[in-house]
């Protein structure tokens, strides 16, 4: 494939209705995850899992890129094979969060702000060197109690358009993901204000600095009902109330929306996505970067188990088919049936 610039990639990456499959958790998540599955998270456990997410049949057709993590981008398969390679062997771009978390905000109780701009263009040259054809970093916004504060959503967004500038004049694409929390009992109109507020000021930072968005990709939160809340919206509510709040805020320019899965179950991130794409009206490819709802069924059918490896590999696959059908509002519960 031969992909010349920043728009080329961003819009490969979504071609087609493909998404992303994110499989760039941090050696303490991965660990997290594993533990779910009593798998030890030793770095060679990291390797055989993402080596036989990335060799799944499904994998091809349905997702145009990959996140990883700094561990994966340098580890080789078992047989020798560079992991990157074997993502591009599969028609997909190997990407890279870029990073390195979260620190508390002083004064802002509750809140935080992603860093990493230190040293970053450094770090961005290697990767690009690597093979890397675009970037993460993930800023995190908390609903609560008289949060989020302007001043957290304005650093966070802030950081986020610095980021995306760097990533560009190193050649790759940045993924701005800013992500509203669902953790908590606050309703979807809470979520729909401080996701409002965030592409605001995310679009207004993008903008002060130049950022091209033709090669960008946005990663936001779908608006729900906190995880917590005892009134669930609905599938239409949340797709309609998701699609205002992009419509308004997003630039028709930008070629594609990734959404994250936030914690929604496989079926339901599968059942949103597919909704907004019937109801259509935007210009920009609506598509997953799903890290969970992607992997949930197969890390659990993997459980470690080097017997188990075709059935986690199918699970997978089927997820990054279904939500393939969702991004081009195709899917049906019905097919979850097998
Ligand atoms: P989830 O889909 O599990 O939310 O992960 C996506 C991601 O990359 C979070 O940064």
């Amino acid at each position: 494939m031969s992909l010349n610039n920043i728009e080329e990639i961003a819009t490969y990456i979504v071609a087609e209705g493909k998404g992303i499959l994110a499989a760039d958790e941090s050696n303490p998540t991965c660990g997290k995850r594993f533990d779910s599955i009593g798998v030890e998270s030793t770095e060679e456990n990291r390797r055989d899992y993402r080596e036989m997410l990335f060799r799944s049949k499904g994998m091809k057709d349905n997702i145009g890129g990959v996140i990883l993590f700094d561990e994966t981008i340098r580890q080789s398969a078992a047989d020798g094979t560079l992991l990157r390679d074997i993502i591009s062997n599969q028609g997909a771009l190997p990407g890279i969060k870029v990073d390195k978390g979260l620190q508390p905000i002083e004064g802002c109780d509750g809140e935080t702000v992603t860093v990493g701009l230190e040293g970053l263009d450094e770090r961005l040259k290697e990767y690009a060197s690597m093979g890397a054809k675009f970037t993460k970093w993930r800023a995190v916004i908390n609903i609560g109690d008289g949060i989020p504060s302007d001043k957290s959503i304005d650093a966070n967004m802030k950081a986020l358009a610095d980021y995306a500038k760097c990533a560009q004049d190193n050649g790759m694409v940045p993924i701005v993901e800013p992500e509203v929390i669902m953790d908590g009992d606050h309703s979807i109109d809470e979520c729909y204000e401080a996701t409002d507020r965030s592409l605001n000021s995310l679009f207004s930072h993008l903008e002060q600095n130049g950022v091209n968005i033709k090669g960008t990709l946005l990663k936001p939160n779908m608006v729900t009902s906190g995880k917590d809340s005892s009134e669930q919206a609905g599938v239409n509510e949340v797709a309609k109330k998701t699609l205002d709040c992009l419509i308004k805020n997003v630039p028709a320019e930008l070629p594609g929306v990734t959404f994250l899965s936030g914690g929604q179950s496989d079926i339901l991130a599968t059942a949103h996505l597919d909704a907004m794409n019937k109801i259509g009206g935007f210009s920009w490819k609506l598509s997953f970067s799903y890290g969970r709802a992607l992997q949930a069924a197969a890390l659990k059918a993997w459980s470690g188990k080097a017997e188990n490896i075709f059935i986690s590999q199918d699970e997978l696959s089927h997820r990054a088919e279904m939500n393939k059908l969702a991004s081009l509002g195709k899917w049906d519960e019905e097919l979850e049936e097998r």
